[in-house]
């Protein structure tokens, strides 16, 4: 098995969110390396389950590899999207769950997955190889105006339609096989000088996004969540970007308010009462302190959101 190192990202705080203790009921739907895993068994021992996906297949062998060595009979981890989540764990049981967003170190790391415009790869970005499409499908299939709105929606990139449109003219002469051939035409459009990020930074986070659904899968994802939480139980959810942290913030509000809207605007004659079935633990999102960041800079853009299940048992 390769070697497979990631490092968890705002550990101390996720515990201290979903509180693991003996007898406690978990699920993990982003095992990666199963390092926050570890952390609630070990915090919940003698008794505590988890419950564990990871659309990876090299994840999901890690992780119960590792789980198997200390923690024998307290768990249950299958493949799969953590969308689909309550399809398999019982509604209600669980005193927590957690979502760590986006790629592991390892996806990032090894260059034949195609997510890193560092190294060079095929142009893949797969989180789940079973899946057919890649980001050379899109790439090469998608039409420039598609292509720009990728960039944008999911990049956040300013030159989304001139890239869009360079990418459109170069794929006639030669189609997009390798990560780097890719980067190469971004920087040539875009010179770095001066600029602490790679100017192909924004357009690689689009189209992994893209190609993985990440923004469908979270909807889904969140939604399947609270259905496996007791009343009292915890979901905690790290983002690390701005688009993810809106869908989990947005989502968070909608459940806990005591009342709904037709529509995209609240238009305060129009609303109609609910019973809030979630509430925030924190207001605010909680970042990694100094000393975190100075040993992970990978947890730089980490916000952590916190909401609880209420409502009767
Ligand atoms: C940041 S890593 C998680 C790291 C993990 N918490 C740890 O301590 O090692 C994110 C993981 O989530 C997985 N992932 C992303 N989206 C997913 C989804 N929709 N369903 C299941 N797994 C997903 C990725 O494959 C990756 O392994």
């Amino acid at each position: 098995m390769p070697e497979f190192n990631h490092q968890p990202v705002l550990l101390a705080e996720v515990l201290s969110a979903l509180r693991p203790g003996p007898g406690g009921r978990f699920a993990d739907g982003t095992l990666g390396g199963a390092g926050h895993a570890a952390a609630i068994l070990a915090a919940s021992s003698p008794t505590g389950w988890l419950y564990g996906c990871d659309r990876d297949g090299v994840a999901v062998e890690v992780a119960k590899k590792r789980l198997a060595e200390k923690f024998g009979g307290r768990f249950d981890v299958r493949r799969g999207n953590y969308s689909e989540l309550a399809e398999w764990v019982p509604e209600r049981s669980c005193d927590g769950v957690l979502l760590d967003l986006g790629v592991s170190s390892p996806q990032v790391d090894t260059p034949e997955r195609g997510f890193s415009f560092q190294q060079d790869g095929p142009l893949d970005m797969r989180m789940d190889d079973r899946q057919t499409l890649t980001a050379a499908d899109l790439v090469n299939g998608e039409s420039a105006e598609a292509l720009a709105k990728i960039f944008w929606e999911y990049g956040g990139e300013r030159e989304s339609r001139r890239f869009a449109r360079a990418l459109a003219h170069d794929r006639e002469s030669r189609k997009f096989a390798t990560t780097r051939q890719l980067a190469k035409l971004i920087e040539r459009l875009a010179p770095r000088a001066g600029k602490k990020a790679h100017p192909a930074t924004k357009v690689f986070q689009a189209l992994r996004i893209a190609v993985n659904d990440e923004i469908g899968s979270l909807r889904a994802g969140l939604e399947a969540a609270v259905k496996l939480l007791k009343p009292g139980g915890r979901l905690a959810v790290i983002t690390f970007h701005s688009l993810e942290d809106r869908v989990v913030k947005e989502f968070g509000r909608a459940r806990s308010r005591d009342y709904t809207f037709p529509g995209p605007v609240d238009v305060p004659e129009l609303r109609e009462p609910r019973v809030p079935d979630l509430k925030w633990v924190e207001r605010k999102a909680i970042r990694p302190g100094a000393e975190e960041l100075r040993m992970n800079p990978r947890a730089r853009s980490a916000q952590l959101r916190v909401l609880e299940r209420v409502g009767a048992e």
